[in-house]
């Protein structure tokens, strides 16, 4: 004979509990016992790692890692796409208008002061957000921040527990070498529970030989590969290996540039106009005198670069709403270079584009026991980074434009509900019910015609929503 309606329904029942009510328990968050102190936490950056850099190059311990973990493909960053403001919103979860590092040079109308990349640890350049090493501070927890833009900075008027200031001298076994001491702690001190690490590869050689030069690329990625080959090794080798969540990320991609896609401002207006505060590939202008008169001259510059005022940057690029955001803002097409003058290429590769660009945008990979294995990820955004570190170490995380939502299917432990395969699920087996109860139905009818009473039951069965399925 073949199964009836209820039985249909039961099997379905089934399934969708399965679905829905194991990954809850298996979070154990019903235990009612105090919960375990959380893994440390190893986030590290690799500047300039573009996302296809992995389609491109074999990355054999990368891939090794993200095997026994998470891999998200792409991570689409904030604008602008440069090493301080992205590095920043890492720790903060916050866009640059909001953590006030805006660019690699600003000046702040304000205080009059001058930021570069070589002089920045003035703290009121940072104290308008407060990076995750010192938030963790007050949960009672050792932190350590070794060469991350902003680790010797003296913020809300602390540092990490440990730090070192940028320095191109120290190779990164030696990096990876302090940060496992830091993180194992000795007899004495507790060991660091969030580090923030930082290694200027492949951004430097993506600079200089520009990303589409396979033959030295690929030398370089080679070198990357090797040194997270390195970490895996000194993290086992300090025991940590399997008992820490790693995070391994970067600031953002690479493009190619070229000398036949030079902007010369020059060419549009008179340099005693305007003070330049940061150029390319957006570029910051504060006039002389007619906002206007300047501004008209460079909007219609150049078909490859856009003029905004400030009041008009566009919303989606989260760039206005700080006041060191300058009146005017020039941006580059992709690829595109702008300079003062001449035509000299300073740079064979750029960076700091829209964000909207795939080429500015860089990866996340992640192993450790908070780490689903295998979950894979098509795009997070950088700003959500922050609210998922945040919940591996348990503490709360300050004010910030991230979503934990999107991280949620990367983490072991937490409801994962993946909307396409629970969806595909339902449909595929709403159409193997259906087909069976039409075959059901056919061969019922061939065997006697349906009386009445069958179609009231079915009926009856059909109306009573299976709450399930909403
Ligand atoms: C660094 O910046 C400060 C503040 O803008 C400035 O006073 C100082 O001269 C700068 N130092 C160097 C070496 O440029
Ligand atoms: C900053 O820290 C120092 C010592 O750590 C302390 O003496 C000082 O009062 C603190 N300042 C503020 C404004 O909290
Ligand atoms: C830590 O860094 C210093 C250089 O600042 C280096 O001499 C030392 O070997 C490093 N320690 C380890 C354990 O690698
Ligand atoms: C790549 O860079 C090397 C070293 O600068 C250079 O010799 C080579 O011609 C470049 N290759 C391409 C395809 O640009
Ligand atoms: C540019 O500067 C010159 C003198 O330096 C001035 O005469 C002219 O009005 C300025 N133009 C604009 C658009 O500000
Ligand atoms: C980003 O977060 C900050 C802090 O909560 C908030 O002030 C700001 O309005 C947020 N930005 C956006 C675009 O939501
Ligand atoms: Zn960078």
């Amino acid at each position: 004979m073949f199964l009836s309606v209820p039985v249909y329904r039961m099997l379905l029942r089934t399934l969708l509990g399965f679905l829905f009510v194991v990954p809850a328990v298996a979070t154990g968050s019903e235990t009612g016992q105090t919960d375990p102190p959380p893994p440390p936490l190893l986030l590290v950056s690799f500047d300039g790692f573009a996302a296809d850099y992995l389609k491109r190059f074999p990355m054999p311990n990368l891939k090794s890692l993200y095997s026994q973990g998470v891999l998200v493909e792409h991570m689409t960053n904030v604008f602008v796409t440069k090493t301080f403001p992205n590095h920043y919103s890492l720790v903060t979860g916050l866009y640059a208008e909001s953590h006030g590092i805006i660019a690699s040079n600003m000046y702040d109308p304000d205080t009059k002061k001058h930021f570069h990349i070589s002089n920045n640890t003035d703290p009121s350049w940072w104290s308008e957000a407060e990076p995750l090493w010192i938030t963790a501070l007050d949960s009672g927890y050792k932190t350590a921040a070794m060469m991350w833009p902003g680790s010797e900075v003296v913020i809300h008027n602390r540092t990490a527990t440990h730090f070192l200031p940028y320095n191109p001298h120290m190779t990164f076994k030696e990096r990876i070498g302090n940060v496992t001491q830091w993180m194992t702690g000795d007899g004495k001190e507790e060991g660091a529970k969030f580090a923030a690490m930082y290694w200027e590869e492949p951004d430097k050689s993506g600079h200089y030989y520009g990303p589409e030069n396979t033959t030295m690329m690929s030398q370089v990625l080679k070198e990357v590969d090797d040194n997270i080959g390195l970490l895996i090794s000194e993290l086992k080798r300090a025991r940590l290996w399997g008992q820490v969540n790693v995070i391994i990320t970067s600031d953002h991609g690479m493009t190619q540039c070229s000398r036949d896609r030079l902007i010369a401002l020059d060419k549009c207006l008179h340099p005693d106009n305007y003070t330049l505060v940061d150029l390319a590939p957006v570029a910051a202008l504060i006039p002389k005198q007619d906002t206007t008169a300047v501004f008209n001259l460079l909007k219609n510059c150049h078909p490859h670069m856009t003029a905004y005022l400030k009041e008009n940057i566009p919303e989606r690029l989260h760039y206005r709403n700080n006041h060191r955001v300058q009146p005017i803002l020039l941006l580059a097409d992709e690829g595109w270079t702008i300079v003062k003058t001449g035509n000299v290429l300073p740079r064979l590769g750029d960076h700091g584009y829209d964000n909207s660009i795939p080429s500015m945008h860089p990866f996340l990979a992640a192993v450790g026991p908070g780490f689903r294995q295998g979950a894979r990820l098509s795009s997070i955004q950088t700003v959500d980074v922050y609210p998922l570190m945040c919940r591996l170490l348990s503490i709360s995380a300050r004010p910030n434009n991230g979503t934990l939502a999107h991280t949620r299917c990367m983490m072991a432990g937490e409801r994962c509900w993946d909307v396409p395969l629970v969806i595909g699920l339902v449909v595929g087996v709403l159409l193997v019910l259906s087909t069976v109860t039409v075959l059901f139905r056919y061969v019922g009818w061939r065997r006697r015609p349906l009386s009445v009473r069958d179609f009231q039951r079915l009926n009856a069965d059909d109306s009573d929503d299976d709450p399930l399925l909403e």
